[in-house]
């Protein structure tokens, strides 16, 4: 190999080496940017100030308001974006989708909340999986 082409040959390895933490990043978060711990507390503010009526401050659900959101298969099968949609427009008790018979109310009944109150307490939720 001339030396030149050792060249080539080391800077691609160079290259590749520093791609490494980022496709690792890509794998395993998939692509999607991680909530901060600031964020995480403003969504358990948002959850204990709107949710926690209905769902309980532990978020173990209460009877005939809310689900328990634990180890929750609706929020695990569901990303971020689809969840913060389901958040915005809830669950009417006559939707097929309905599992308890009771309504979740379009923002949890909170019309008050932001579109980054919303964010957050997705981030928060993601906690309790
Ligand atoms: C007025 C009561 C009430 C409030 C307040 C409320 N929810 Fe709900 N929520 C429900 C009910 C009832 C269900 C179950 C609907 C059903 O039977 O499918 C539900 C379901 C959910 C689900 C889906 C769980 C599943 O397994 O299908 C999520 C996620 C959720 N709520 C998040 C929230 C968040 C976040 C807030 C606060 C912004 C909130 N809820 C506020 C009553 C409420």
């Amino acid at each position: 190999m001339t030396s030149h082409s050792l060249r080539i040959v080391q800077r691609l390895a160079v290259a590749i080496l520093l791609m490494i933490p980022f496709v690792l990043a890509a794998a395993c978060g998939g692509g999607a940017p991680k909530a901060s711990p600031e964020q995480i507390a403003a969504g358990e503010k948002v959850f204990m100030t709107t949710c926690a009526t209905c769902h309980g401050k532990d978020a173990h659900g209460l009877p005939k308001l809310g689900k328990d959101l634990h180890a929750n298969q609706f929020i695990h099968e569901k990303n971020d974006q689809e969840l913060i949609d389901y958040v915005k427009v809830g669950r009417l008790a006559t939707d097929p989708l309905n599992t308890t018979g009771v309504a979740m109310p379009p923002k949890g009944g909170n019309p008050a909340l932001s579109e980054t109150d919303i964010v957050n307490v997705v981030a928060y939720l993601r906690t309790l999986e």
